[in-house]
C-alpha cells in the first residue's frame, strides 16, 4: 500500500461521541476528510444541524444522531442504528466528557456519580455495544479520547491568579480511561480490534491572562492546542498508517508531560 493510500478512510463508518465539541469538531472534520463517513453522536441534534449540513455541502459525508451517554438504551439505540444504517462499524472515537466536577473537599457523591454515569459507565457502555459488531466483521478502530491529565496530576500552578482549578474526578477518569484503553486492546487484539487513546493538552479558548502565559511557560512548544492539532493524531490512529499500533497513549500535548 502507498504511504497516502494507508492515511484514507475511504469506506470507513465512523462513530464520534461528542463530535460537535471543542476537540470534537476537528476529529469529526479530520475523519470526514481522510474519507470516512461520520456519524457525530450529540446530546441535540438541533444544535448540530448546521455544522452537519456545512459538512455535507462540502461534499464529506457526515451524519448525526442523538445519543445520551448517561442513558444505556440511548448508547444501544446509536449504535445499533448505525449499524443498520451503514452496515457496519468501524471506528469509534470517545471523545464526550461530562463536566462540573469540584476538588475534593467541595465534591459530593451525587454530584460525582452523575458524573460517572457518563464518563465511567456510559464508556464501557459505549465500548461494550460496539466491540460485538466489530467483532463480527473481523475488526474495529476504538479511539478514546484521553488527557495529559491521564498521564500526570493537574499543575496546579497554572491556575495561579485565576479562579480556575482541576476537578478531581476529571484525572480520576482519564487515568481509568487509559487503563480500560489497554485492558480492552489485550483482551481483543487477537480479535483485530485496535484500542488507543490520544491524550490532548489544553484546548486555546481565550483562557484568562494569567493562565495562558502559565500554560504557555510549562509548555516546551509554548502554546495551547488548536483546532488544527488533533486532525493528524486522529487520522494516524484510525486508519491503516498505525495498523500495528494498540493499546498505546499518544500524547498531544506540546510537549506539556515531557518533564
Ligand atoms: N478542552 C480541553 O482543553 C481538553 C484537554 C484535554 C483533553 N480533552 C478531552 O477532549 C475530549 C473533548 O473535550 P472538549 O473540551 O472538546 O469537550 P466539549 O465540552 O467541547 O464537548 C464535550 C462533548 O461531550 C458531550 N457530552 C457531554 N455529556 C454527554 C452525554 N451525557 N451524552 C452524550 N454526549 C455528551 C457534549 O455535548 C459535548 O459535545 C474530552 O474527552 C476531554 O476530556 C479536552
Amino acid at each position: 500500500m502507498q504511504t497516502n493510500q494507508l492515511f484514507r478512510l475511504d469506506g470507513q463508518i465512523a462513530l464520534v461521541t461528542g463530535g460537535y465539541g471543542l476537540f470534537g469538531k476537528p476529529i469529526s472534520e479530520g475523519l470526514l476528510e481522510a474519507g470516512a463517513t461520520v456519524v457525530i453522536a450529540a446530546r441535540s441534534i438541533d444544535k448540530i444541524g448546521a455544522a452537519v449540513a456545512e459538512f455535507r455541502e462540502r461534499g464529506l459525508a457526515a451524519d448525526a444522531m442523538e445519543l445520551d451517554l448517561s442513558d444505556e438504551a440511548s448508547i444501544r439505540a446509536v449504535v445499533q442504528a448505525v449499524v443498520e444504517r451503514y452496515g457496519k462499524l468501524d471506528i469509534l472515537v470517545n471523545n464526550a466528557v461530562a463536566r462540573g466536577g469540584k476538588k475534593l473537599e467541595e465534591e459530593t457523591a451525587e454530584n460525582w456519580e452523575r458524573i460517572a454515569r457518563v464518563n465511567s459507565t456510559g464508556l464501557f457502555l459505549m465500548c461494550k455495544e460496539v466491540v460485538p459488531h466489530m467483532r463480527e466483521q473481523g475488526g474495529g478502530n476504538i479511539i478514546n479520547i484521553a488527557s495529559i491529565q491521564g498521564a500526570v496530576g493537574p499543575s496546579f500552578h497554572v491556575y495561579e491568579g485565576t479562579d480556575m482549578t482541576s476537578p478531581l474526578h476529571y484525572t480520576f477518569e482519564k487515568w481509568g480511561m487509559v487503563g480500560l484503553t489497554k485492558y480492552l486492546a489485550n483482551f481483543y487484539g487477537p480479535q483485530g480490534i485496535r484500542v488507543n487513546c490520544i491524550s490532548p493538552g489544553g484546548f486555546y479558548t481565550d483562557q484568562p491572562e494569567p493562565f495562558l502565559s502559565n500554560y504557555n511557560k510549562h509548555t516546551p512548544l509554548g502554546r495551547m492546542a488548536d483546532e488544527i492539532d488533533m486532525k493528524g493524531p486522529i487520522v494516524f490512529m484510525a486508519s491503516e498508517a498505525s495498523r500495528y499500533i494498540t493499546g498505546h497513549n499518544l500524547m498531544v500535548d506540546g510537549g506539556w508531560t515531557n518533564w
